[in-house]
């Protein structure tokens, strides 16, 4: 015997699956983003995390107690509508919901964040509530795109994600943006800069492997490129080169962003960005050297002596030369990290790769080959000052079995900034944690 849907069962639907239920009565559960009547109706938009539809509420069709308790109804109440499912080529997203009954869930009174400007700092004091907004939503959406991009183009390449630990007891990335924590009764351990020593490690027992963590860095800068914590994707490979390093972050960052061109127009519709300049995200990236990027530096007038790291208006200056993302290659040793093969055609540069995206959005990647000889990495240890004792085990991969290997990491946040043509990294991530933020 079987039991055939009932009349009157509700059917819940979500916003962004609507087009499926034209000509169908659904119910949607959210909140009221925003109200206007005209006498004998109230045009009602609804969000409910999925997308945002007009619902238009007639005193006629409603009934006079339901239209009465839209009427003084405040922003982001939370409501459940139940209506008819209408096309109209007018709306946003294509239809629209004729109401037949509506439910208050629990009123919302004089929410903060209204439909007018607001500066930033009002706005970051409120982070929880501001997620809310259209815009806000359409970033956070990306960049769950941006991550599902990244995993799914390191699995379908046989790389293996093996996680890398957040306490850590030594740098990474120098010594002067570690983020100390008291590590029981004894012992210092600080959060970890970048999973790259360990991913080491575990390349050399699984050949190709990610990690994709929160890493933190101690940035007493104030810019709009740093975060304390950010998430950052990290691949690592056993024997390959620095081209076969710039190969892989050229074939992710392609692969990302035609994702997201893909399956998200409707989001960066949202933000207003010109896509155009995404299109033209393909390979090949160009790869050219730190010497030829200072020429170029040198060129448009900056001040520039060989040997220094780029700073922002340096890295803006060399990527403008582009329409697409750009590699560059081979940075003074000096400047970069202690774990840096140097070329040995030219020891005084590293094997070391950054690429830079356009438009100014500055360096999104950092990479390249590892220092595979013992000794050589001994004396690196100690150049840097770093405590022999803490990098043992990792000195243990040059005495076992030591291959040529590299790999790189992504940040996510400067990524997400970039394809959304955001102008501070605060808005790429729910909860941005800066020198001067911890709150939300
Ligand atoms: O260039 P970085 O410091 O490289 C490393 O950490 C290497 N150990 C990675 C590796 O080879 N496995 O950082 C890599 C990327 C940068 O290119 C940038 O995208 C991001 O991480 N990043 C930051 N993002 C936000 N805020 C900060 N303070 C960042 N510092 C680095
Ligand atoms: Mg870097």
């Amino acid at each position: 015997m079987g039991v055939g849907p009932r009349e009157h069962e509700e059917m819940i639907a979500y916003i962004e699956d609507i087009a499926r239920h034209e000509g169908q009565t659904v119910t949607l559960r959210g909140w009221l983003h925003n109200r206007r009547s005209s006498g004998k109706i109230h045009f009602l938009t609804v969000r409910d995390g999925s997308g945002f539809i007009q619902c238009v509420m007639s005193k006629k069709a409603a009934g006079d107690d339901t239209f009465t308790r839209a009427d003084h109804l405040a922003q982001e109440s939370s409501v459940i509508v139940h209506g008819t499912v209408r096309a109209d080529s007018r709306a946003p997203g294509g239809y629209e919901l004729d109401v037949t009954g509506f439910d208050v869930v629990s009123p919302a009174t004089d929410y903060p964040i209204t439909p007018k400007e607001h500066g930033v700092d009002y706005l970051m004091d409120r982070r929880h509530l501001w997620i809310r907004a259209p815009r806000q939503q359409a970033i956070l959406r990306i960049r769950h795109e941006v991550i599902d991009a990244v995993r799914d183009f390191f699995n379908s390449r046989g790389f293996v994600l093996a996680d890398t630990p957040i306490f850590t007891p030594s740098a990474c990335e120098g010594t002067t943006t570690l983020f100390p924590v008291q590590y029981f009764e004894q012992e210092t351990a600080y959060l970890t800069q970048s999973g790259q020593l360990y991913n080491e490690a575990n390349a050399m027992a699984l050949g190709r492997v990610y990690c994709f963590g929160p890493t933190f860095r101690a940035e007493k800068s104030k810019t709009r490129r740093h975060l304390t914590e950010f998430w950052m994707v990290e691949p690592e490979v056993a024997y390959a080169t620095l081209d076969d390093v710039m190969a892989l972050a050229e074939g992710l960052v392609v692969s990302v962003v035609q994702r997201v061109l893909e399956r998200r127009a409707a989001e960066l519709k949202v933000l207003e960005r010109d896509t155009s300049r995404l299109e033209r995200v393909q390979a090949p990236f160009p790869r050219i050297s730190y010497d030829e990027a200072a020429e170029i530096i040198r060129r448009k007038g900056l001040p520039f002596e060989w040997g220094g790291d780029f700073g922002a208006p340096d890295e803006t200056a060399v990527s403008e030369e582009f329409d697409r993302p750009v590699c560059v290659h081979r940075y003074p040793a000096a400047v970069k990290a202690f774990y840096m093969k140097p070329d040995p055609e030219r020891p005084e540069v590293a094997l070391g790769v950054d690429v830079l995206a356009p438009e100014g959005y500055g360096e999104i990647i950092g990479g390249g080959e590892r220092v595979d000889d013992y000794d050589l990495l001994l004396a690196r240890i100690k150049e840097h000052n770093l405590p022999q004792a803490a990098f043992e085990w990792y000195l243990d991969l040059r005495r076992f079995g030591s291959v040529p290997h590299g790999g790189f990491g992504m940040g996510i946040e400067r990524v997400v900034s970039w394809i959304c043509g955001l102008d501070h990294l605060r808005e790429a991530i729910p909860y941005p944690r800066m020198l001067y933020r911890i709150y939300p």
